[in-house]
Protein backbone atom coordinates (compact mmCIF):
# COMPACT_ATOMS: atom_id res chain seq x y z
CA UNK A 1 0.00 0.00 0.00
CA UNK A 2 1.95 2.95 -1.66
CA UNK A 3 0.66 6.48 -2.34
CA UNK A 4 2.86 8.71 -4.76
CA UNK A 5 2.43 12.33 -4.51
CA UNK A 6 4.34 13.24 -7.77
CA UNK A 7 5.03 17.16 -7.47
CA UNK A 8 6.02 19.87 -9.64
CA UNK A 9 8.98 20.60 -7.59
CA UNK A 10 9.48 17.45 -5.27
CA UNK A 11 7.51 13.87 -4.62
CA UNK A 12 6.58 12.66 -2.31
CA UNK A 13 6.01 8.45 -1.52
CA UNK A 14 4.23 7.12 1.45
CA UNK A 15 2.87 3.88 3.16
CA UNK A 16 0.78 3.45 6.43
CA UNK A 17 1.93 1.42 9.20
CA UNK A 18 0.45 -1.17 11.51
CA UNK A 19 -2.08 0.60 12.50
CA UNK A 20 -3.51 2.40 9.47
CA UNK A 21 -1.75 5.51 10.08
CA UNK A 22 0.24 6.74 7.00
CA UNK A 23 3.72 7.92 7.26
CA UNK A 24 6.28 9.40 4.66
CA UNK A 25 8.90 6.96 3.26
CA UNK A 26 12.23 8.84 3.34
CA UNK A 27 14.61 8.16 0.03
CA UNK A 28 17.99 6.36 0.47
CA UNK A 29 19.06 9.84 1.09
CA UNK A 30 16.86 10.01 4.12
CA UNK A 31 14.91 13.18 2.88
CA UNK A 32 11.33 13.13 2.80
CA UNK A 33 10.77 14.39 -0.77
CA UNK A 34 12.48 13.95 -3.24
CA UNK A 35 13.24 17.24 -5.46
CA UNK A 36 11.55 16.52 -8.74
CA UNK A 37 14.85 16.74 -11.23
CA UNK A 38 16.23 14.47 -13.30
CA UNK A 39 20.01 14.58 -15.08
CA UNK A 40 21.23 12.39 -18.29
CA UNK A 41 24.81 11.70 -18.35
CA UNK A 42 26.87 11.63 -21.36
CA UNK A 43 26.71 8.00 -20.96
CA UNK A 44 22.90 7.96 -20.71
CA UNK A 45 23.13 7.41 -17.17
CA UNK A 46 20.06 9.10 -15.13
CA UNK A 47 19.64 10.56 -12.11
CA UNK A 48 16.97 12.31 -10.17
CA UNK A 49 16.60 14.03 -7.00
CA UNK A 50 19.05 15.83 -5.40
CA UNK A 51 21.42 13.91 -7.27
CA UNK A 52 20.20 15.38 -10.12
CA UNK A 53 20.55 18.88 -8.56
CA UNK A 54 24.12 17.99 -8.19
CA UNK A 55 25.68 17.16 -11.41
CA UNK A 56 22.71 20.39 -13.07
CA UNK A 57 25.25 22.63 -11.30
CA UNK A 58 27.49 21.37 -13.35
CA UNK A 59 26.27 20.67 -16.76
CA UNK A 60 22.53 22.78 -16.93
CA UNK A 61 21.84 21.76 -20.64
CA UNK A 62 21.17 17.94 -19.33
CA UNK A 63 19.08 19.06 -16.10
CA UNK A 64 15.64 19.20 -15.88
CA UNK A 65 13.05 20.35 -13.31
CA UNK A 66 9.35 21.26 -13.58
CA UNK A 67 8.23 18.42 -15.82
CA UNK A 68 4.96 17.46 -14.56
CA UNK A 69 3.84 20.40 -15.89
CA UNK A 70 4.47 19.85 -19.48
CA UNK A 71 2.99 15.80 -19.23
CA UNK A 72 1.46 15.43 -22.70
CA UNK A 73 3.17 18.13 -24.01
CA UNK A 74 6.37 19.09 -25.40
CA UNK A 75 8.47 16.36 -26.92
CA UNK A 76 12.36 16.80 -25.30
CA UNK A 77 12.89 18.30 -22.07
CA UNK A 78 16.62 19.35 -23.66
CA UNK A 79 16.58 21.64 -26.69
CA UNK A 80 19.65 20.55 -27.68
CA UNK A 81 20.59 17.00 -25.52
CA UNK A 82 19.09 13.84 -25.53
CA UNK A 83 15.69 13.40 -26.67
CA UNK A 84 14.05 12.85 -23.98
CA UNK A 85 10.23 13.15 -22.88
CA UNK A 86 8.42 14.42 -19.83
CA UNK A 87 6.77 11.07 -19.46
CA UNK A 88 10.77 9.77 -19.51
CA UNK A 89 11.46 12.11 -16.57
CA UNK A 90 8.02 11.18 -14.64
CA UNK A 91 8.96 7.53 -15.60
CA UNK A 92 13.18 7.72 -14.19
CA UNK A 93 11.83 9.68 -11.15
CA UNK A 94 9.05 7.26 -10.36
CA UNK A 95 11.93 4.02 -10.79
CA UNK A 96 13.99 6.01 -8.20
CA UNK A 97 11.38 6.29 -5.79
CA UNK A 98 10.24 2.87 -6.60
CA UNK A 99 13.24 1.25 -5.81
CA UNK A 100 14.18 3.71 -2.62
CA UNK A 101 10.73 2.49 -1.09
CA UNK A 102 11.44 -1.44 -1.85
CA UNK A 103 14.68 -0.84 -0.44
CA UNK A 104 13.39 0.59 3.31
CA UNK A 105 10.34 -1.21 3.40
CA UNK A 106 11.31 -4.43 1.73
CA UNK A 107 7.48 -3.92 0.16
CA UNK A 108 7.43 -4.81 -3.89
CA UNK A 109 5.88 -2.33 -5.18
CA UNK A 110 3.68 -3.50 -7.74
CA UNK A 111 0.26 -1.51 -7.55
CA UNK A 112 0.02 2.03 -5.82
CA UNK A 113 -2.70 4.69 -5.74
CA UNK A 114 -0.73 7.98 -7.47
CA UNK A 115 -2.13 12.03 -7.48
CA UNK A 116 -2.27 14.43 -9.67
CA UNK A 117 -3.46 18.21 -9.97
CA UNK A 118 -7.49 18.64 -10.09
CA UNK A 119 -7.75 19.84 -13.47
CA UNK A 120 -5.15 18.15 -15.11
CA UNK A 121 -5.96 17.35 -18.56
CA UNK A 122 -6.51 14.04 -20.27
CA UNK A 123 -3.21 13.51 -22.03
CA UNK A 124 -1.49 14.71 -18.94
CA UNK A 125 -3.51 12.21 -16.60
CA UNK A 126 -2.59 9.41 -19.78
CA UNK A 127 1.28 10.38 -20.03
CA UNK A 128 1.52 9.95 -15.82
CA UNK A 129 -0.37 6.68 -15.97
CA UNK A 130 1.96 5.38 -18.62
CA UNK A 131 5.18 6.82 -16.37
CA UNK A 132 3.89 3.99 -13.67
CA UNK A 133 3.34 1.37 -15.92
CA UNK A 134 7.07 1.54 -17.37
CA UNK A 135 8.03 0.57 -13.84
CA UNK A 136 5.55 -2.09 -13.78
CA UNK A 137 3.10 -0.44 -11.60
CA UNK A 138 -0.15 -0.82 -11.93
CA UNK A 139 -2.36 2.80 -10.51
CA UNK A 140 -5.67 1.23 -8.49
CA UNK A 141 -6.81 4.54 -9.13
CA UNK A 142 -5.82 8.10 -10.07
CA UNK A 143 -6.77 11.18 -7.73
CA UNK A 144 -6.84 14.51 -7.54
CA UNK A 145 -4.50 15.99 -4.74
CA UNK A 146 -7.13 17.88 -3.20
CA UNK A 147 -9.21 15.32 -2.55
CA UNK A 148 -6.08 12.86 -1.41
CA UNK A 149 -5.54 15.95 0.90
CA UNK A 150 -9.31 16.01 1.84
CA UNK A 151 -9.15 12.21 2.18
CA UNK A 152 -6.08 12.00 4.78
CA UNK A 153 -7.51 15.12 7.23
CA UNK A 154 -10.82 14.06 6.83
CA UNK A 155 -9.92 10.19 8.53
CA UNK A 156 -7.40 11.92 10.89
CA UNK A 157 -9.53 14.75 12.18
CA UNK A 158 -12.65 14.80 10.16
CA UNK A 159 -15.42 15.42 12.95
CA UNK A 160 -18.84 13.12 11.33
CA UNK A 161 -20.42 15.56 9.67
CA UNK A 162 -18.70 18.67 8.01
CA UNK A 163 -17.84 20.89 5.00
CA UNK A 164 -14.39 21.62 4.43
CA UNK A 165 -12.16 23.52 1.90
CA UNK A 166 -8.62 22.18 0.67
CA UNK A 167 -6.86 25.19 -0.61
CA UNK A 168 -3.77 23.47 -1.92
CA UNK A 169 -0.76 25.71 -3.01
CA UNK A 170 1.82 23.67 -4.15
CA UNK A 171 4.88 24.09 -6.36
CA UNK A 172 3.75 24.62 -9.58
CA UNK A 173 -0.27 24.80 -9.63
CA UNK A 174 -3.14 25.69 -7.83
CA UNK A 175 -6.44 23.78 -6.67
CA UNK A 176 -9.22 24.03 -4.23
CA UNK A 177 -11.81 21.56 -3.51
CA UNK A 178 -14.74 21.69 -1.31
CA UNK A 179 -15.58 18.35 0.49
CA UNK A 180 -18.99 17.13 2.43
CA UNK A 181 -18.21 14.82 5.13
CA UNK A 182 -21.17 12.68 6.14
CA UNK A 183 -21.24 9.78 8.09
CA UNK A 184 -18.37 7.66 5.69
CA UNK A 185 -19.58 9.11 2.46
CA UNK A 186 -16.76 11.74 1.60
CA UNK A 187 -18.03 13.81 -1.30
CA UNK A 188 -15.78 16.24 -3.26
CA UNK A 189 -18.92 19.09 -3.91
CA UNK A 190 -16.54 20.76 -6.82
CA UNK A 191 -13.26 21.92 -7.52
CA UNK A 192 -11.53 24.53 -9.01
CA UNK A 193 -7.87 24.66 -10.24
CA UNK A 194 -4.88 27.33 -11.81
CA UNK A 195 -2.94 24.69 -13.25
CA UNK A 196 -0.13 27.20 -14.24
CA UNK A 197 0.13 29.04 -10.81
CA UNK A 198 2.33 27.40 -7.94
CA UNK A 199 5.31 28.58 -5.76
CA UNK A 200 7.79 28.87 -8.58
CA UNK A 201 5.53 31.92 -9.48
CA UNK A 202 6.20 33.23 -6.31
CA UNK A 203 9.77 32.50 -6.47
CA UNK A 204 9.58 34.40 -9.97
CA UNK A 205 8.87 37.74 -8.33
CA UNK A 206 11.46 37.72 -6.14
CA UNK A 207 13.82 36.54 -9.10
CA UNK A 208 12.84 39.53 -12.00
CA UNK A 209 13.83 41.85 -8.92
CA UNK A 210 17.05 40.23 -8.26
CA UNK A 211 17.43 40.01 -12.08
CA UNK A 212 16.54 44.06 -12.34
CA UNK A 213 19.34 44.89 -9.63
CA UNK A 214 21.77 42.79 -11.00
CA UNK A 215 21.26 44.32 -14.65
CA UNK A 216 21.11 47.97 -13.51
CA UNK A 217 25.27 46.38 -11.82
CA UNK A 218 26.80 44.19 -14.73
CA UNK A 219 24.86 45.91 -17.55
CA UNK A 220 23.20 42.82 -18.87
CA UNK A 221 20.32 41.11 -18.16
CA UNK A 222 21.02 37.17 -16.98
CA UNK A 223 18.49 34.73 -19.48
CA UNK A 224 17.94 31.39 -18.28
CA UNK A 225 18.92 30.12 -22.15
CA UNK A 226 22.66 31.17 -21.73
CA UNK A 227 23.24 31.53 -18.00
CA UNK A 228 21.51 28.11 -17.25
CA UNK A 229 24.65 28.00 -14.29
CA UNK A 230 23.67 31.62 -12.73
CA UNK A 231 20.14 30.46 -12.28
CA UNK A 232 20.90 26.77 -10.73
CA UNK A 233 22.59 29.00 -7.99
CA UNK A 234 19.87 31.92 -7.81
CA UNK A 235 16.89 29.45 -7.96
CA UNK A 236 18.28 27.89 -4.39
CA UNK A 237 19.05 31.28 -2.83
CA UNK A 238 15.24 32.14 -3.67
CA UNK A 239 14.23 28.85 -2.16
CA UNK A 240 15.75 29.79 1.21
CA UNK A 241 15.20 33.63 0.73
CA UNK A 242 11.69 33.29 -0.14
CA UNK A 243 11.25 30.82 3.19
CA UNK A 244 12.80 33.89 5.18
CA UNK A 245 10.78 36.59 3.69
CA UNK A 246 7.94 34.68 5.50
CA UNK A 247 9.02 36.20 8.84
CA UNK A 248 12.03 38.18 8.28
CA UNK A 249 11.39 42.21 7.80
CA UNK A 250 14.20 42.42 4.86
CA UNK A 251 17.11 39.38 3.46
CA UNK A 252 19.41 39.86 1.34
CA UNK A 253 20.12 37.95 -1.35
CA UNK A 254 24.02 37.43 -3.11
CA UNK A 255 23.76 37.37 -6.71
CA UNK A 256 27.39 36.66 -9.06
CA UNK A 257 27.38 37.64 -12.37
CA UNK A 258 30.00 37.98 -14.91
CA UNK A 259 32.62 38.31 -11.95
CA UNK A 260 31.21 40.48 -10.40
CA UNK A 261 28.60 40.17 -6.79
CA UNK A 262 25.51 42.42 -6.50
CA UNK A 263 23.85 42.24 -3.00
CA UNK A 264 20.28 42.42 -3.22
CA UNK A 265 18.15 43.59 -0.44
CA UNK A 266 14.58 42.98 -0.43
CA UNK A 267 12.07 43.87 2.15
CA UNK A 268 9.07 41.59 3.66
CA UNK A 269 6.22 44.51 2.41
CA UNK A 270 7.71 44.70 -1.08
CA UNK A 271 7.79 41.17 -1.58
CA UNK A 272 4.10 40.78 -0.26
CA UNK A 273 2.94 43.76 -2.94
CA UNK A 274 4.80 41.64 -5.49
CA UNK A 275 2.85 38.40 -4.81
CA UNK A 276 -0.52 40.18 -4.06
CA UNK A 277 -2.33 39.53 -7.37
CA UNK A 278 -1.03 35.85 -7.30
CA UNK A 279 -2.90 35.27 -4.39
CA UNK A 280 -5.81 36.97 -5.56
CA UNK A 281 -5.93 34.51 -8.50
CA UNK A 282 -6.00 31.83 -5.89
CA UNK A 283 -8.69 33.62 -3.99
CA UNK A 284 -11.17 33.85 -7.11
CA UNK A 285 -10.81 30.26 -7.67
CA UNK A 286 -11.67 29.47 -4.61
CA UNK A 287 -14.88 31.83 -4.45
CA UNK A 288 -15.73 30.02 -7.66
CA UNK A 289 -15.50 26.80 -6.23
CA UNK A 290 -17.61 27.60 -3.11
CA UNK A 291 -19.99 28.85 -5.87
CA UNK A 292 -19.76 25.42 -8.03
CA UNK A 293 -20.61 23.90 -4.56
CA UNK A 294 -23.93 25.71 -4.58
CA UNK A 295 -22.90 26.97 -1.11
CA UNK A 296 -21.82 30.38 0.57
CA UNK A 297 -18.66 30.53 2.41
CA UNK A 298 -20.87 30.85 6.09
CA UNK A 299 -21.54 26.38 4.73
CA UNK A 300 -17.66 26.26 5.40
CA UNK A 301 -16.48 24.48 8.59
CA UNK A 302 -13.16 24.17 8.22
CA UNK A 303 -10.07 25.99 5.84
CA UNK A 304 -7.23 23.30 5.47
CA UNK A 305 -4.02 24.66 4.10
CA UNK A 306 -1.93 22.38 1.95
CA UNK A 307 0.75 22.72 -0.79
CA UNK A 308 4.33 23.97 0.21
CA UNK A 309 3.46 27.47 -0.45
CA UNK A 310 0.35 27.52 1.87
CA UNK A 311 3.33 27.83 4.18
CA UNK A 312 3.77 31.34 3.73
CA UNK A 313 1.76 33.61 6.63
CA UNK A 314 1.09 36.27 4.08
CA UNK A 315 -0.90 33.85 2.17
CA UNK A 316 -2.63 32.56 5.04
CA UNK A 317 -3.00 35.96 6.29
CA UNK A 318 -4.89 36.64 3.10
CA UNK A 319 -7.12 33.53 2.87
CA UNK A 320 -8.43 34.13 6.56
CA UNK A 321 -9.59 37.81 5.53
CA UNK A 322 -11.18 36.84 2.86
CA UNK A 323 -12.87 33.89 4.22
CA UNK A 324 -13.37 34.76 7.56
CA UNK A 325 -12.01 31.50 8.52
CA UNK A 326 -9.14 30.15 10.14
CA UNK A 327 -6.57 28.16 7.97
CA UNK A 328 -5.25 25.25 9.69
CA UNK A 329 -2.20 23.58 8.86
CA UNK A 330 -2.69 20.49 11.39
CA UNK A 331 -2.13 18.13 8.78
CA UNK A 332 1.24 18.17 7.43
CA UNK A 333 1.38 21.01 4.01
CA UNK A 334 4.03 18.80 2.54
CA UNK A 335 2.64 15.75 3.34
CA UNK A 336 -0.90 15.11 3.43
CA UNK A 337 -1.62 13.95 -0.53
CA UNK A 338 0.54 11.45 -0.26
CA UNK A 339 -0.70 10.41 3.14
CA UNK A 340 -4.12 10.71 1.28
CA UNK A 341 -2.71 8.63 -1.60
CA UNK A 342 -1.44 5.98 0.91
CA UNK A 343 -5.04 5.57 2.82
CA UNK A 344 -6.66 5.21 -0.72
CA UNK A 345 -4.51 2.30 -1.79
CA UNK A 346 -5.61 0.66 1.49
CA UNK A 347 -8.81 1.13 0.90
CA UNK A 348 -8.92 0.47 -3.13
CA UNK A 349 -7.17 -2.93 -2.31
CA UNK A 350 -9.79 -3.43 0.33
CA UNK A 351 -12.34 -2.75 -2.58
CA UNK A 352 -10.68 -5.15 -4.83
CA UNK A 353 -10.40 -8.03 -2.51
CA UNK A 354 -6.79 -7.77 -1.08
CA UNK A 355 -5.68 -7.39 2.49
CA UNK A 356 -2.94 -4.98 2.48
CA UNK A 357 -0.78 -6.23 5.49
CA UNK A 358 2.56 -5.69 6.65
CA UNK A 359 4.75 -8.99 7.94
CA UNK A 360 1.37 -10.88 7.83
CA UNK A 361 -1.01 -8.32 9.88
CA UNK A 362 -3.67 -6.98 7.98
CA UNK A 363 -3.94 -2.81 8.17
CA UNK A 364 -7.34 -2.19 8.51
CA UNK A 365 -9.11 -0.34 5.61
CA UNK A 366 -10.35 3.16 6.26
CA UNK A 367 -14.23 3.01 6.39
CA UNK A 368 -14.41 6.46 4.28
CA UNK A 369 -16.42 6.17 0.71
CA UNK A 370 -15.13 8.45 -2.12
CA UNK A 371 -17.06 10.63 -4.85
CA UNK A 372 -15.60 12.61 -6.44
CA UNK A 373 -16.53 14.95 -9.45
CA UNK A 374 -15.27 16.09 -13.15
CA UNK A 375 -13.07 18.61 -13.48
CA UNK A 376 -13.41 20.12 -17.22
CA UNK A 377 -15.99 20.46 -19.06
CA UNK A 378 -16.37 17.45 -21.74
CA UNK A 379 -18.00 17.63 -24.84
CA UNK A 380 -18.26 17.37 -28.66
CA UNK A 381 -17.64 20.14 -31.46
CA UNK A 382 -20.82 21.08 -32.86
CA UNK A 383 -21.99 24.28 -35.76
CA UNK A 384 -23.87 27.16 -33.86
CA UNK A 385 -25.15 29.77 -35.34
CA UNK A 386 -24.32 32.92 -33.80
CA UNK A 387 -26.15 35.96 -35.60
CA UNK A 388 -25.21 35.67 -39.22
CA UNK A 389 -21.93 33.90 -38.51
CA UNK A 390 -21.25 30.07 -37.82
CA UNK A 391 -19.22 28.90 -34.79
CA UNK A 392 -17.32 25.22 -33.84
CA UNK A 393 -17.83 25.31 -30.45
CA UNK A 394 -17.63 22.88 -27.21
CA UNK A 395 -21.42 21.34 -26.70
CA UNK A 396 -20.72 20.27 -23.00
CA UNK A 397 -22.57 16.75 -22.66
CA UNK A 398 -20.41 16.09 -18.90
CA UNK A 399 -20.39 19.61 -17.10
CA UNK A 400 -17.64 20.11 -15.17
CA UNK A 401 -18.61 19.05 -10.95
CA UNK A 402 -20.23 16.67 -12.20
CA UNK A 403 -20.04 13.27 -9.73
CA UNK A 404 -17.96 10.62 -11.39
CA UNK A 405 -18.08 8.07 -12.22
CA UNK A 406 -21.05 9.08 -14.72
CA UNK A 407 -22.34 8.85 -18.40
CA UNK A 408 -24.61 10.84 -19.98
CA UNK A 409 -25.63 10.61 -23.63
CA UNK A 410 -26.62 13.66 -26.11
CA UNK A 411 -28.37 13.71 -29.89
CA UNK A 412 -27.07 15.59 -32.65
CA UNK A 413 -27.99 16.72 -36.31
CA UNK A 414 -25.61 15.86 -39.55
CA UNK A 415 -25.13 18.89 -40.86
CA UNK A 416 -26.51 18.42 -44.12
CA UNK A 417 -29.17 15.72 -45.50
CA UNK A 418 -27.24 14.05 -48.22
CA UNK A 419 -23.68 13.79 -45.31
CA UNK A 420 -22.51 10.33 -45.42
CA UNK A 421 -19.65 10.76 -43.10
CA UNK A 422 -19.98 12.16 -39.52
CA UNK A 423 -17.02 13.53 -37.32
CA UNK A 424 -17.68 13.63 -33.28
CA UNK A 425 -14.70 15.15 -31.92
CA UNK A 426 -14.40 14.73 -28.34
CA UNK A 427 -13.60 17.87 -26.33
CA UNK A 428 -12.57 19.05 -23.09
CA UNK A 429 -12.56 22.67 -22.21
CA UNK A 430 -14.83 25.27 -21.16
CA UNK A 431 -18.75 25.01 -22.36
CA UNK A 432 -19.35 27.07 -25.68
CA UNK A 433 -15.68 27.78 -25.67
CA UNK A 434 -14.36 27.71 -29.17
CA UNK A 435 -13.77 24.34 -30.70
CA UNK A 436 -10.13 25.47 -31.21
CA UNK A 437 -9.67 26.90 -27.53
CA UNK A 438 -10.40 23.56 -26.14
CA UNK A 439 -8.17 20.30 -26.19
CA UNK A 440 -9.21 17.52 -29.00
CA UNK A 441 -8.87 14.01 -26.74
CA UNK A 442 -10.02 11.74 -29.74
CA UNK A 443 -12.57 11.70 -32.08
CA UNK A 444 -14.88 8.95 -33.37
CA UNK A 445 -15.77 8.81 -37.80
CA UNK A 446 -19.00 7.31 -38.68
CA UNK A 447 -18.72 6.06 -42.24
CA UNK A 448 -21.01 4.68 -44.82
CA UNK A 449 -24.13 6.55 -43.36
CA UNK A 450 -27.27 6.36 -44.82
CA UNK A 451 -28.42 9.19 -46.72
CA UNK A 452 -32.28 10.43 -45.22
CA UNK A 453 -34.38 13.16 -45.89
CA UNK A 454 -36.10 14.05 -42.62
CA UNK A 455 -33.54 15.75 -40.41
CA UNK A 456 -33.72 14.29 -37.32
CA UNK A 457 -31.35 14.30 -34.17
CA UNK A 458 -29.80 10.99 -35.62
CA UNK A 459 -26.07 10.67 -33.75
CA UNK A 460 -26.16 9.58 -29.79
CA UNK A 461 -23.10 10.65 -28.42
CA UNK A 462 -22.82 8.81 -24.63
CA UNK A 463 -20.03 9.84 -22.77
CA UNK A 464 -18.53 7.75 -19.79
CA UNK A 465 -15.93 9.32 -16.91
CA UNK A 466 -14.01 6.83 -15.27
CA UNK A 467 -13.37 6.88 -11.02
CA UNK A 468 -10.17 8.51 -12.41
CA UNK A 469 -11.45 11.06 -14.61
CA UNK A 470 -10.87 9.54 -17.88
CA UNK A 471 -13.29 9.51 -20.65
CA UNK A 472 -14.76 6.82 -23.48
CA UNK A 473 -16.70 7.84 -25.79
CA UNK A 474 -19.54 6.01 -27.94
CA UNK A 475 -21.11 7.64 -31.08
CA UNK A 476 -24.65 5.99 -32.89
CA UNK A 477 -26.33 7.05 -35.79
CA UNK A 478 -30.24 5.50 -34.80
CA UNK A 479 -31.16 5.54 -38.47
CA UNK A 480 -28.24 2.53 -39.62
CA UNK A 481 -27.42 1.61 -35.84
CA UNK A 482 -23.43 1.93 -36.91
CA UNK A 483 -21.82 2.74 -33.90
CA UNK A 484 -18.10 3.24 -32.92
CA UNK A 485 -16.86 3.25 -29.01
CA UNK A 486 -13.50 5.07 -28.45
CA UNK A 487 -11.11 5.03 -25.25
CA UNK A 488 -8.62 8.01 -25.22
CA UNK A 489 -5.02 6.76 -26.32
CA UNK A 490 -2.31 9.50 -26.88
CA UNK A 491 0.45 7.55 -27.48
CA UNK A 492 -1.03 5.39 -30.45
CA UNK A 493 -3.34 7.60 -31.64
CA UNK A 494 -6.90 7.12 -30.93
CA UNK A 495 -7.87 3.80 -30.58
CA UNK A 496 -10.90 2.78 -32.00
CA UNK A 497 -12.98 -0.09 -31.65
CA UNK A 498 -15.74 -1.16 -33.99
CA UNK A 499 -18.99 -2.03 -32.62
CA UNK A 500 -20.87 -4.23 -34.54
CA UNK A 501 -24.05 -2.85 -36.72
CA UNK A 502 -27.02 -2.78 -34.85
CA UNK A 503 -29.16 -2.90 -38.05
N1 LIG B 1 7.88 27.81 4.20
C1 LIG B 1 7.60 28.06 2.92
N2 LIG B 1 7.27 29.30 2.51
C2 LIG B 1 7.01 29.54 1.21
N3 LIG B 1 7.03 28.63 0.24
C3 LIG B 1 7.35 27.38 0.59
C4 LIG B 1 7.65 27.02 1.93
N4 LIG B 1 7.94 25.70 1.97
C5 LIG B 1 7.82 25.25 0.70
N5 LIG B 1 7.49 26.26 -0.12
C6 LIG B 1 7.24 26.21 -1.56
O1 LIG B 1 6.30 25.18 -1.80
C7 LIG B 1 6.52 24.63 -3.08
C8 LIG B 1 6.55 23.13 -2.96
O2 LIG B 1 5.33 22.71 -2.42
P1 LIG B 1 4.77 21.26 -2.75
O3 LIG B 1 5.78 20.25 -2.39
O4 LIG B 1 3.46 21.20 -2.10
O5 LIG B 1 4.61 21.40 -4.31
P2 LIG B 1 4.72 20.26 -5.43
O6 LIG B 1 4.02 19.07 -4.94
O7 LIG B 1 6.13 20.11 -5.84
O8 LIG B 1 3.95 20.97 -6.63
P3 LIG B 1 2.49 20.72 -7.26
O9 LIG B 1 1.65 20.09 -6.21
O10 LIG B 1 2.04 22.08 -7.61
O11 LIG B 1 2.72 19.86 -8.45
C9 LIG B 1 7.81 25.20 -3.59
O12 LIG B 1 7.52 26.23 -4.53
C10 LIG B 1 8.46 25.76 -2.36
O13 LIG B 1 9.26 26.87 -2.66
MG1 LIG C 1 1.95 18.74 -4.79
Amino acid sequence: MIGFDIGTTRSKVATVDRSGKPVIVSNARGEQTTPSAVYVSTTDEILVGSDAREQGVVDPARYAANFKLDLGGVESLFADGPAFTPTDAVAAQIAVLKQDVEKSTGIQVTQAVATCPANFRDDAKQALLEAFKRNGIKVLRLIPEPTAAGYAYALDRGGSNSTFLIYDFGGGTFDVSIIRLEGSQFTVLSTEGIPTLGGNDISRCIESRVLDDVEAACGRRPCREDDGLFFLDLDQRIETAKISLGKQKEVPIVASFVGQQTIVKITQVEFHASIDSLIGQSLDATDRAIVAAGLTIDAIDRLVMVGGTSRLPHIQERVADHTGLVPRTDIDPDKAIAYGAALACVAEMDKNGQAATIHGQVIPAPELFVQDVTAHDVGCSALIHDGPKQRLVNAVIIPKNTAIPCQKTDHFYLESEEQTRAKVEILQGEGRANRDDCLVIGEIILDNLPTETVQSQRICVQYTIDANGMVTATATDKVSGISRTVSVDYKKGIHARQQPAAA
